[in-house]
């Protein structure tokens, strides 16, 4: 394994010493971060059945929490997966975690919904008799400032997204053991996190982020049909059709990508996070105007939407 030391991540925040003391969300009660634990019958770790959100709170409001429940509700209902609890219920349960920790701002959340605790270690979802097992995270969390300059970098991976009739790249479920061997890939050529092509040889997303480029002023991202329908890259889609910045959905190659004068990542955690280089080359010249104007332009909407 390469030196760690000049490593980063897109999910680098400042420490935050409060963090050690959190309380988390297990299955309706606050317990403290020692102590708590799911049962290794557990569906969510024994086979990697269930789904996940991740969510940001600005000023008491969760950031496109509507967004964030169309994703999670579709995806469970296409896996069978019943959360027992309406969105107001998931809501409530967040409001209950933000409150015992006293947190309003600049928290991000991890919402876990597994199938529930198995009668037997074996792979059948009937086997599943008590559940869900639902638990949240919440952490104080801010995004380390040191990733808008420096910015990440990436290099192409073996690893490749999935057709849809094998495990929908679509699924944010607890298996991401796709995106973490991508992520190991990346990390033994030196790099902080893979992009991925799709089975067509197209440049497609990161192993954890949506991935755009920009070029003569155009905001490129892929075709949408192998990446997570990140809810941060609809976003800056919708951003950029607002305010007159030309922007596609399409098939493009890493002749594309090399080539282009910026390119950035989208997700709720970091927003938008620059890419510095994608195989040891260098992307533009470093000068990232659109990328800081959507940027902008996503502040601003959170801030409208959490008001
Ligand atoms: C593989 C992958 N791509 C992209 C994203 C970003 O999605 P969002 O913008 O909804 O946070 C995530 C986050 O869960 C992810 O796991």
């Amino acid at each position: 394994m390469p030196d760690q030391t000049d490593r980063h991540t897109t999910h680098d925040a400042e420490d935050d010493p409060r963090n050690r003391d959190i309380l988390i969300y297990v299955d309706g009660k606050l317990k403290p971060r020692a102590e708590a634990t799911v049962s290794v019958y557990d569906s969510g770790f024994m086979l990697g059945d269930g789904m996940w959100e991740g969510m940001r709170l600005y000023d008491g409001t969760w950031a496109f929490f509507d967004e964030h429940m169309d994703r999670l509700f579709d995806s469970c209902k296409a896996v069978s997966l019943d959360i027992g609890m309406d969105r107001q219920g998931v809501l409530d349960a967040l409001t209950m975690t933000a409150e015992a920790n006293g947190m309003t701002t600049d928290v991000h959340c991890r919402l876990m919904i597994t199938r529930g605790v198995k009668v037997k270690p074996f792979q059948h979802p009937s086997l599943s008799r008590s559940g869900p097992t639902i638990v949240i995270i919440m952490e104080h969390s801010r995004p380390v400032d040191a990733l808008q300059s420096r910015g990440i970098r990436l290099a192409t991976v073996p690893q490749v997204r999935g057709l849809p009739m094998s495990q929908d790249p679509k699924f944010n479920s607890h298996s991401k053991l796709n995106c973490v061997i991508a992520c190991l890939q990346a990390e033994e050529a030196g790099a902080d996190e893979g992009l991925m092509l799709d089975p067509h040889g197209f440049v497609n997303t990161t192993n954890a982020c949506n991935f755009f480029i920009v070029r003569k002023g155009e905001v490129w991202t892929s075709s949408g049909d192998y990446c997570m329908n990140g809810v941060t890259r609809q976003k800056v889609i919708d951003l950029c059709r607002e305010n007159g910045i030309p922007v596609f959905e399409k098939n493009y190659s890493l002749y594309e990508a090399y080539g282009a004068d910026e390119a950035f990542l989208t997700g709720t955690f970091g927003a938008q996070t620059p890419v510095a280089e994608i195989d040891g080359k260098s992307i533009g010249t470093g000068e990232r105007p659109v990328t800081a104007r959507i940027r902008e332009l996503y502040k601003e909407l959170v801030a409208r939407e959490t008001a």
